[in-house]
């Protein structure tokens, strides 16, 4: 048959190899690889550029309901087309269980959020925050049997956090059913006792929210995160990773063997706590742009992070999403534009620039192995939530969800050519060596040369599978 689409002269390159081939793609799959292919009804001359598996994004925010409130600035329209213009061709939201509510009830309800406007295709996380007997027995198994397989839990936030012996009961089912639990690994407690103490002090700027979240908060409950996962025996996987002492104790379990899996994200690398601002002023402070938890750290800590993707402690580097406006009363000032630092909504926008920031200082910049960039954002992705072989690689039978990159050129990040929807990146002003040039999603061109050129709908849901480290295997075969 004649091929629907080829891309000539491709440098491609997967987590495990590079090769220049012509890619022949039919009804959105890739079903030739090899030179001087056949010619296709259209045709795309990559003229030696690198080509990579699409960018897997699996951790982000998309039109998750607040409870302070605030609305989150992307919806799945916005959302995946953002992503897509950053070169990101999947994108794994989550549906947040409310307290009182089954996980069902979220399912139904972040499905018809989605609708039918992602232009790209999507998974979902489920939030379970919830924990009843009917979720653990009935719910959970359920939904993870219908492709539901990967959920976080939290063990901060009030409405959200889980106590150890609902930890425990989760990570069971997970255990029972092999899928793949997210952990957010700060102590409540600590954060709670400290912003007391910052707030009885006069201490309201954003810098401080910092403060109430050290490093102490995440090592703790990151090294209590991986004891109850060892108690229970199941793999875990500790998401937005920040610094040292986070880093170390992965480093301990995984030299133990554990099947700890760790997730860094491009805040713990292009930012410090020093962009939260100074610390004697509130009033409309743009510090509260990069108000996120655990919040960014500092040089040398963005240098544990660098040497944790090289050596391999971090399996996976998603960009947490999560979208607030700052000029907006829904936004980061909600509560008003003096209000303190614990009343700002926690998260930054970062799908659109998380591939192009990673390339540029880490491929280009000498940091990091192409390859180890294509499994860290994308094959090991995929992997992690039951997406692979489908999505994120480069072969025959895979989706045709491919990038073309632009590299050796200087671009500033500039929100103006972003296409989100919120009103600021907080990578503004920072330059890149390298862009996502082409993006297609199943052979369909969706951005290119910074023009949006996809279509709502187009984007389908992905039931997954199992997810390939969280399949049940013999201990002693590691
Ligand atoms: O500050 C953040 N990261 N907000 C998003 C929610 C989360 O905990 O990932
Ligand atoms: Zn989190
Ligand atoms: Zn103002
Ligand atoms: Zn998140």
């Amino acid at each position: 048959a004649t091929f629907d689409l080829v891309i000539r002269h491709a440098r491609c390159v997967t987590a495990a190899d590079t090769f220049d081939a012509d890619i022949g793609i039919i009804d959105g799959r890739i079903v030739a690889l090899g030179a001087q292919l056949a010619a296709g009804r259209e045709e795309i001359d990559a003229e030696g550029r690198y080509v990579l598996p699409g960018g897997v994004d699996g951790h982000c925010h998309l039109d998750q309901p607040m409870n302070d409130g605030s609305v989150m600035a992307d919806d799945f329209l916005s959302g995946t087309r953002s992503a897509a213009c950053g070169g990101t061709t999947t994108v794994i939201p989550f549906a947040c269980q409310m307290k009182g509510h089954s996980l069902r009830e979220a399912v139904d309800d972040y499905h018809r959020r989605a609708g039918d406007k992602a232009c790209i295709d999507y998974a979902f996380h489920l939030i379970v925050s919830d924990p009843t007997p009917e979720v653990l027995n009935e719910e959970l198994p359920a939904l993870i049997r219908e492709g539901y397989t990967s959920f976080k839990i939290y063990m901060t936030y009030d409405d959200l956090k889980l106590g150890d012996r609902e930890i425990l009961d989760v990570l069971s089912v997970a255990r029972a059913e092999g899928a793949m639990v997210m952990m957010h690994a700060e102590n409540s407690d600590c954060i709670a006792w400290l912003t007391e103490r910052l707030l009885a002090a006069g201490k309201t700027a954003p810098a401080y929210h910092a403060a109430s979240r050290p490093m102490l908060v995440e090592r703790e409950a990151t090294h209590r995160a991986i004891a109850l996962a060892e108690l229970v025996d199941v793999p875990i996987l500790i998401v937005h990773v920040s610094g040292r002492e986070a880093v170390a104790q992965i480093q301990w379990a995984q030299a133990q063997g554990l099947q700890v899996y760790a997730e860094t994200c491009p805040q713990y690398l292009f930012l410090t706590a020093a962009d939260l601002g100074l610390d004697e002023h509130t009033h409309h402070h743009p510090g509260a742009k990069c108000i996120c938890s655990p919040p960014p750290r500092d040089a040398a800590n963005q240098q544990v992070i660098w040497d944790g993707l090289q050596s391999g402690s971090f399996a996976v580097f998603s960009s947490d999403h999560a979208p607030f406006r700052f000029d907006d009363p829904q936004g980061k000032f909600v509560a008003g534009e003096d209000a303190a630092f614990n009343q700002i909504p926690n998260g930054i926008p970062g799908l659109e620039t998380r591939l192009a920031l990673l390339f540029s200082a880490g491929v280009l910049g000498g940091r990091l192995d192409i390859h180890d960039f294509v499994a860290l954002t994308s094959t090991n992705v995929a992997k992690m939530y039951g997406l692979y072989p489908r999505k994120g690689s480069i072969a025959i039978g895979a989706d045709a969800d491919l990038v073309i990159w632009d590299t050796g050129i200087a671009r500033t990040i500039r929100n103006a050519d972003l296409h989100h929807d919120v009103d600021y990146t907080p990578y503004e002003g920072q330059t890149v060596s390298a862009w996502p040039r082409t993006t297609l999603s199943r052979g369909k061109v969706v951005a290119d040369s910074g023009q949006f050129l996809g279509k709502s709908g187009h984007g389908q849901f992905l039931p997954c599978n199992l997810p390939t480290p969280a399949r049940p295997r013999v201990r002693g075969t590691r």
